[in-house]
């Protein structure tokens, strides 16, 4: 039986912090990401963890920053735990296949976000004012509809944990004009090259989040990349513009929440079985569609 793991604890190594789903620990000029089995929904952490999925995002992160190398070079240096630096040796059992060594970059603080289709945030900014961060959309959209080009919607973190949604000028303001530029276009340049891929074998990326920082002078791409978690996936073959569409990964755990009328207050619910079967499922057939590969 596949271990699940909730959460780390490395003695002797510095944790940075934990975020909904990963665990990064600082290793001076490098951090160590370590993916858990955590799930959220409704930006609550559910008590149940879903079995490989944090090996899978990892090594979904790992494959696209691999994909998208002629683009924009990326914090990735290795997830091959024989060339992690001491004392993480000890740890190799639990860090196998679920973690990331990374270079250590000057976050850039922004959510550099490109919708490729009309949902979530954007769909509710568009019935609002027909437009999206700043960007007047045609008139007589429906929710999930297909964009003519991707758009660029940027985000910043606001102090409430909540991202904002904010024009390209307000990043200009921030960041100045040629940084913002750069950021842009590389992002919808791998979101358009991932989109391909993607929809090749039966899944369409209707957005996706990036994030940067700077290192050595240079822009890189850090974070995770264009996994389920800061992603949408939704299936080629059930995508049906006019209503929200189903998520590729987390619809099983939804259901089952709005099945048993949680309040989404918390404490959050635990999850049954077969739900969690099926929640690995979904992830497992998004790795293995996507990468054309077998989990390590
Ligand atoms: N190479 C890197 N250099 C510096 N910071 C990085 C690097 N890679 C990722 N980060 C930062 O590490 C943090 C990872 O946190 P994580 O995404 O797990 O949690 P979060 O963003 O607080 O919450 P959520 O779980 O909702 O995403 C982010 O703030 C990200 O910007
Ligand atoms: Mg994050």
């Amino acid at each position: 039986m596949e271990k699940i793991v909730l959460e780390t604890d490395l003695e002797g190594v510095d944790l940075l912090f934990r975020g909904k789903v990963r665990d990064i620990y600082d290793l001076g000029d490098k951090l160590l990401i370590v993916v858990t089995d955590r799930v959220s929904a409704f930006d609550l952490i559910l008590p149940t963890g879903i079995p490989y999925k944090g090996k899978l995002l990892n090594q979904m992160s790992a494959y696209w920053f691999n994909f998208t190398e002629d683009i924009i070079p990326n914090h990735m240096i290795t997830t091959d735990i024989e060339e992690f630096p001491e004392p993480l040796g000890e740890y190799s059992e639990l860090l196998r296949g679920r973690s990331m060594l990374v270079r250590k970059a000057d976050r850039i603080d922004v959510e550099s976000v490109v919708r490729g289709y009309v949902s979530g945030s954007a769909w509710e900014e568009y019935q609002l004012n027909g437009s999206i961060c700043g960007i007047t959309l045609p008139l007589g959209l429906v929710e999930s509809e297909k964009l003519s080009e991707p758009i660029f919607t940027p985000a910043i973190k606001a102090s409430t944990g909540h991202d904002v949604n904010v024009s390209e000028e307000k990043i200009v303001e921030l960041i100045g004009k040629d940084l913002t530029e750069e950021m842009k276009e590389k992002s919808i340049r791998i979101y358009e090259k991932a989109f391909k891929k993607a929809e090749s074998k039966g899944i369409l990326i209707a957005d996706s989040k990036f994030e940067f920082g700077m290192f050595e002078g240079e822009l890189i791409l850090i974070d995770e990349l264009l996994t389920p978690d800061s992603s949408r996936f939704w299936s080629i073959k059930d995508y049906l513009p006019g209503v929200s569409q189903k998520s590729f990964d987390k619809q099983f755990i939804r259901d089952y929440l709005k099945n048993i009328k949680w309040n989404r207050e918390p404490p959050a619910p635990a999850l049954p079985a077969d739900i969690v079967q099926g929640t690995t499922q979904k992830y497992l057939e998004a790795y293995e569609r996507i990468a054309d590969g077998k989990l390590l």
